[in-house]
């Protein structure tokens, strides 16, 4: 009977850390649904959808061309770092959406006596706002292995109240 304990907490023990490991980052980025160009997994957060043949989804494609003109200059080509801001190929890796979303809407500052390292918050700047679902789309895409660097050259068209959609959203 003893051994049989032992054997069943162990059993317990892997069941909790398996479940731990899947639950870092964004999990599961299979998209499950789509409404209007986007996609969205099973806790209905933004993911990508690329194709056998490397077409990628608009909202992947655009938050590559936006994640350009508001981070790269900080976080280096291809969300892999730079000698000032951290990879976010590798952040995104442990933080699930709401938190990177978070982050970019806030901000965040690291300040020590060794490194005064900030990152801006952009939650009233509508060029990143009125993209924030494709960039993280994007940065996602990258940090699970699915896209690699560089301008994807393959992608869906734009969806068809895309520009409807933007003129809302800056006013
Ligand atoms: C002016 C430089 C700068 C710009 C522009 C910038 N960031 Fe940052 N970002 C930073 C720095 C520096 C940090 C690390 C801050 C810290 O450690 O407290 C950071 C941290 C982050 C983090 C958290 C990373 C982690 O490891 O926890 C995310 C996510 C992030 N940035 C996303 C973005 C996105 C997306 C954009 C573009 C919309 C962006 N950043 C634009 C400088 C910048």
């Amino acid at each position: 009977m003893p051994r049989f304990r032992a054997i069943s907490i162990a059993a317990a023990a892997w069941v909790c850390c398996l479940g731990l490991a899947y639950a870092d980052g964004a999990g599961d980025p299979t998209p499950k649904s789509s409404k209007d160009g986007e996609y969205f997994d099973r806790n209905n957060n933004p993911t990508y959808k690329i194709d056998k043949d490397g077409r990628v989804d608009w909202y992947s494609y655009i938050g590559y061309v936006m994640y350009g003109a508001n981070c790269l200059q900080c976080h280096g080509p291809d969300g892999l770092g730079s000698t000032y801001a951290p990879s976010l190929v590798d952040a995104l890796k442990s933080l699930p959406t709401d938190q990177v979303e978070g982050i970019i809407v806030g901000g965040m500052s690291n300040v020590s006596a060794s490194q005064n390292l900030v990152m801006p918050h952009f939650g009233d700047d509508k060029n990143v706002m009125c993209y924030l679902d494709a960039i993280y789309v994007y940065l996602r895409a990258r940090s699970d292995g699915a896209l690699g660097r560089g301008r994807p050259n393959l992608y869906e068209p734009q969806p068809k109240d895309w520009d409807a959609k933007l003129n809302l959203c800056f006013g």
